[in-house]
């Protein structure tokens, strides 16, 4: 039988490259579309080295309406994940219309192309973010989904609206829309990983170029919250982990593929909470470094702590992050310096 072929659209970002890597060992034919504004042309040569051939990829915008219609037919595709959003928190409180233009119109695109095209399979990228500031900890996806603080987080609440309503309405879609928590690491290998552009607004990017010396230290946004010590609480998991999660939400839409319509939500997170102060500690442990930092003011925006309770996951789509914090970082580092590598080498060239 021949391997089904999925659509990863941003399949060239950090999440996206990842999981086109765990399909591909789960034995499907991923193929990426994307539109590389916020990733590179490299992110196909990692793959290619790690899967040992070249990935099809499509260049193109996922709100071109006509590039995916010709993409998805061409392609022959049997289901779509979909990645491709902008992403920055801090960015889309300035740029909300930005924001909501691109993130909404992918989506929309997308469904309505996968509708005329009769392809039934989605998985959407949503976050953690709609939980907003947790009455109760872990969070299940019953706990309430309060108001979102900035544009990006309300695309995704917005994103996971669109999807649940399309459903109630009988459309012949089956959808699982994915809350992450917060994806860190990189692959094993060192080949792909995460390509902050500018100065990283998340923590691991941040720590790996302190580390590296690009970054004089890590400023640690406050350590007054009501936390054991004072700074904030996330739940880090491994991309890999978070990458095969899609693969077990697609066997899950297989297995259910006798219902016509069909909608849910899963967290995906590892259920174990983690300070930033634990995180620097864990880092300099499996690195074997020591890392400089400083206790800044509160970033605005920022709750004081959220992590998941994954139960769902676990019982209906047998998933379950397996990945320790320490190999997430230590697989962090070993990128960091690969691109370190990269870089020295191509200053030298020039
Ligand atoms: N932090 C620092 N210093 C830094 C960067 C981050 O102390 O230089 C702290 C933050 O204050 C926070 C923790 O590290 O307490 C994690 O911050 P990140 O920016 O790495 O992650 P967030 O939890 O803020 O955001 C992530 C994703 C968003 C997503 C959100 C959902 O980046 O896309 O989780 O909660 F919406």
């Amino acid at each position: 039988m021949e391997a089904p072929t999925i659509l990863v659209t941003g399949g060239a970002g950090f999440i996206g490259s990842h999981t086109v890597v765990a399909l591909a060992e789960a034995g499907y034919r991923p193929v990426v579309l994307d539109n590389f504004s916020n990733s590179q042309q490299d992110v196909l040569e990692g793959l290619r080295q790690i899967l040992g051939y070249e990935v099809p990829c499509c260049v193109a915008d996922c709100a071109h309406r006509s590039a995916l219609f010709e993409a998805m037919e061409r392609e022959q595709v049997r289901g779509v994940i979909h990645f491709a959003a902008f992403k920055a928190v801090g960015e889309s409180v300035r740029e909300p219309l930005r924001y909501y233009r691109n993130n909404l119109d992918a989506l929309l695109t997308l469904v309505e192309v996968m509708l005329e095209l009769g392809v039934h399979d989605l998985i959407f990228s949503s976050s953690c973010t709609v939980y907003g500031e947790p009455q109760q900890l872990p969070v299940t996806e019953a706990s309430p989904i309060l108001p979102a603080i900035s544009p990006y987080g309300n695309t995704k609440q917005v994103g996971e609206e669109i999807l649940r309503d399309v459903v109630r309405a009988g459309k012949p879609l089956r959808i699982i829309s994915l809350r992450y928590f917060n994806p860190i690491g990189a692959h094993p290998s060192g080949l792909i990983g995460e390509l902050p552009i500018g100065v990283p607004n998340n923590l691991v990017p941040y720590i790996t170029q302190t580390a590296a010396g690009l970054r004089p230290e890590l400023v640690i946004f406050g350590d007054d919250y009501a936390t054991p010590d004072g700074t904030c609480i996330r739940d880090y998991i491994h991309v890999m982990d978070l990458a095969e999660a899609h693969v077990a939400a697609l066997r899950s839409l297989e297995r259910l593929s006798a219902l016509a319509s069909y909608y849910d939500v899963f967290n995906i997170g590892t259920g174990q909470g983690a300070s930033v102060l634990d995180v620097v500690r864990a880092f300099e442990d499996a690195c074997g470094l020591s890392l400089p930092y400083c206790i800044g003011p509160r970033r605005p925006g920022d709750v004081a702590a959220v992590y998941a309770d994954a139960t769902k996951a676990r019982e209906q789509l047998g998933w379950t992050a397996h990945r320790t914090l320490h190999q997430a970082l230590a697989d962090a580092w070993r990128w960091e310096q690969r691109l370190q590598h990269l870089t020295g080498s191509r200053a030298k060239c020039q």
